[in-house]
């Protein structure tokens, strides 16, 4: 039988990767991983304990004890659990924790596609294919912007567009696994492309690197 096709994607904030390994996933028929969700369930976590975003030692408890349960909370999309995602991504134990959960995920017979930051670098470095996603901070914004328009969530893109180059800034300077291409990443720009033309160009990648 042919080997499991892992597909990495990563990249920064409202890059499009989510939604794009989303179709990929369906395309191929592979399970997927949005794996930021795990993080903002260990900040959901914390502000529901009334725990601080800072404390390094409950996060990590909160990442060891995650359940699949909290991954569907509905306030896990909302703009300030990016932010907070961010803060508490940052702390070693917390990725270790997250890291065992992400390799089960993984790792089984037909293959999976996840997204996130680290996942060609460190969560899946064996992935048989590994996409960078990027795009203008401003096109960035300008799509998160109309995302939480339509859910009701009130903000400027101004507003929207200090938080991406903020979270941009931490999440590649960070000590642990910053956001970061791998090496052998296929960087796809998608500045200028809507979802359908950046799926279609990713099909075409995907097809070259699986018959390679
Ligand atoms: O969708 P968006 O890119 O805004 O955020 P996300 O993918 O849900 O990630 C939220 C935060 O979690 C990021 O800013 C990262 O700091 C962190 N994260 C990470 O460190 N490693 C991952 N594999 C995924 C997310
Ligand atoms: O997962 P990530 O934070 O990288 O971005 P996303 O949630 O997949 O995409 C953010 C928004 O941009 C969504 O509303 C998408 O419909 C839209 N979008 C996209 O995903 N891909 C494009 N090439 C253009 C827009």
């Amino acid at each position: 039988r042919a080997a499991p096709l892992v597909i990495a994607i990563d990249g920064p904030a409202a890059s499009g990767k989510g939604t794009l390994a989303k179709r990929l996933a369906l395309h191929y028929g592979l399970p997927h991983l949005d794996t930021g969700l795990l993080y903002r369930a260990v900040a959901l976590t914390l502000i529901d304990e009334g725990s601080d975003l800072d404390d390094t030692g409950a996060a990590a408890r909160a990442a060891s004890a995650l359940s699949a349960e909290r991954l569907s909370d509905p306030r896990l999309r909302e703009r300030a659990m990016g932010e907070a995602a961010s803060r508490v991504s940052s702390v070693p134990e917390v990725r270790a924790a997250l890291l065992s959960w992400q390799r089960r995920f993984a790792e089984n017979a037909e293959g999976a596609v996840l997204d996130g930051r680290d996942i060609g670098t460190v969560v899946c470095p064996q992935a048989r294919v590994k996409l960078f996603i990027i795009a203008a901070p401003e096109e960035r914004a300008r799509r998160r912007h109309r995302e939480l328009l339509g859910r009701g969530e009130e903000t400027t893109l101004a507003a929207i567009l200090a938080d991406i180059r903020a979270r941009d800034a931490r999440d590649s300077s960070r000590a642990a696994a910053p956001l970061k291409a791998a090496e052998d990443a296929v960087v796809l720009d998608t500045t200028e492309l809507d979802a359908e033309a950046a799926f279609a160009e990713a099909v075409s990648i995907v097809e070259r690197l699986k018959a390679a």
